[in-house]
């Protein structure tokens, strides 16, 4: 069985959900000691937080909501573990020394913590996109300053990362990123009118939490991804291609001059891509189910319908007209999406917020954190407004 050459400390911020939890059961499957739990990082989800701490015995565990701090305290009060509450203490958690830390806040609430432990160094795997596309000069100039390593956990760009490996970038002609095609991919517009949050919740391919399942329907989950390749390896967009992959086998794939393709393939399971984070430079052993190429006997590719799945061209749209663009195309999406899962807005109409949103707010350049965060605020209150004028109630 592979083995780490070296034990880890670990902070996980989004400890609680799909992507923390997958991280916590391989490193509950890893041998003894391989690695040691510094800070465990929620937003209110007391009961799967404290039960963290104490198997791992946690140094630090921290709910960024302060309403659930009571609770924290009842569960993990008297324990030795530290306890704290609030946005600040989430930052303060992001920023204790730990050799590896994962991010996997949901949303561009993460930016913070996502800065902070970038700025302290050691190495950040990154699962948190909305951190990248809303603020990608400040997160990558954070990371060098900090003299961090930045991986990717999203599944297509772990493969790319994987594919790059020992070869120039200068050689790369295109990278490719696969997609499902969510649950609607073959629906026609008239049925996807109908959509409802139950529906689009139900991914047929990857489990994973409420906001990215919503992305991935709407595919604008891709969309922020073209955003994100673009930045981690330096590549304009039209070298950035998606692909429909119904199979899901094949995660992503770089292109060279030569005319190689190389290939990254898995099954899809969000264990290999943290896996390979966890253990980087080196590999470790984990136990997820294996391809089995032959039963899998066929692999398609189509080019993403730009009809149904609008979204993906609005990502592209905000990613050459950089600036501020892609900091409102989050922040409306987010809005969008949370009123759509409240049943507040229809499936199709997210698209439509997070176009209209960019047509009403002015070209701009946020220089820093804060007129970052403020843009979003402005985009996140105009995208209400236009979910309003469109708004229906179930
Ligand atoms: N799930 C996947 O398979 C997958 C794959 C690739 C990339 N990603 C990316 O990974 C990130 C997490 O996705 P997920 O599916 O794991 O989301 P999720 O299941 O919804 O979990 C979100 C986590 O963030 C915490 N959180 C929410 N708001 C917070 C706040 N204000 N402060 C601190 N913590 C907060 C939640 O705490 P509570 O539980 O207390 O609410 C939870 O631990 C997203 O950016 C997503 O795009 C996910």
């Amino acid at each position: 069985m592979a083995k780490l050459s070296m034990a880890r400390s670990v902070s996980i911020l989004g400890a609680t959900g799909s992507v923390g939890r997958s991280t916590m059961a391989l490193m509950e499957a890893a041998a003894p000691g391989a690695f040691r739990i510094e800070a465990l990082v929620a937003n209110r989800d007391v009961g799967t937080l404290a039960e963290q701490a104490r198997r791992f015995r946690a140094r630090l565990a921290v709910v960024a909501d302060h309403a659930a701090y009571a609770g924290l305290k009842a569960e993990l009060g008297g324990q030795g573990i530290e306890l704290a509450a609030g946005p600040e203490a989430v930052i303060e958690a992001a920023a204790r020394p730990a050799d590896w830390t994962m991010a996997a806040i949901v949303g561009a609430v993460g930016l913070r913590s996502t800065l902070a432990a970038l700025a302290r160094g050691g190495t950040l795997a990154l699962a948190n996109k909305e951190s990248l596309v809303c603020a990608a000069e400040l997160v990558l100039a954070a990371a060098r300053r900090g003299g961090a390593t930045l991986l990717p956990v999203d599944s297509e760009h772990n493969a790319v990362f994987q594919c790059l490996a020992g070869c120039s970038p200068a050689a790369i002609e295109k990278v490719v990123l696969t997609a499902s095609g969510g649950p609607f991919r073959d629906w026609p517009l008239e049925r996807m009118a109908t959509v409802t949050p139950d529906q689009a919740l139900r991914h047929p391919v990857w489990s994973m939490g409420a906001k990215i399942s919503i992305d991935s329907a709407t595919m604008m989950n891709k969309g922020l991804e073209v955003i994100e390749a673009a930045h981690l390896f330096g590549l304009p967009p039209d070298r950035i291609e998606v692909l429909v992959h119904p199979q899901s086998a094949v995660h992503g794939m770089v292109q060279y001059a030569d005319g190689s393709i190389l290939a990254q393939l898995g099954t899809p399971d969000m264990r290999t891509p943290i896996a390979h984070a966890l253990a980087w430079p080196e590999r470790m052993a984990a136990e997820i189910p294996r391809l089995d190429l032959v039963a899998l006997a066929r692999l398609e590719f189509f080019a993403p319908d730009p009809l149904r799945f609008p979204a993906l061209r609005l990502a592209r749209a905000a990613l050459l007209a950089g600036g501020g663009a892609p900091t409102i195309l989050n922040a409306a999406n987010e809005t969008a999406v949370g009123l759509f899962l409240e049943r507040r807005l229809r499936f199709l109409d997210i698209a439509a917020v997070v176009e209209d949103t960019l047509a009403r707010l002015p070209a701009c350049r946020p220089e820093g954190l804060e007129a970052i965060i403020a843009l979003d605020a402005d985009a996140r209150a105009e995208a209400a407004r236009q979910a309003e004028a469109r708004a229906y109630a179930v």
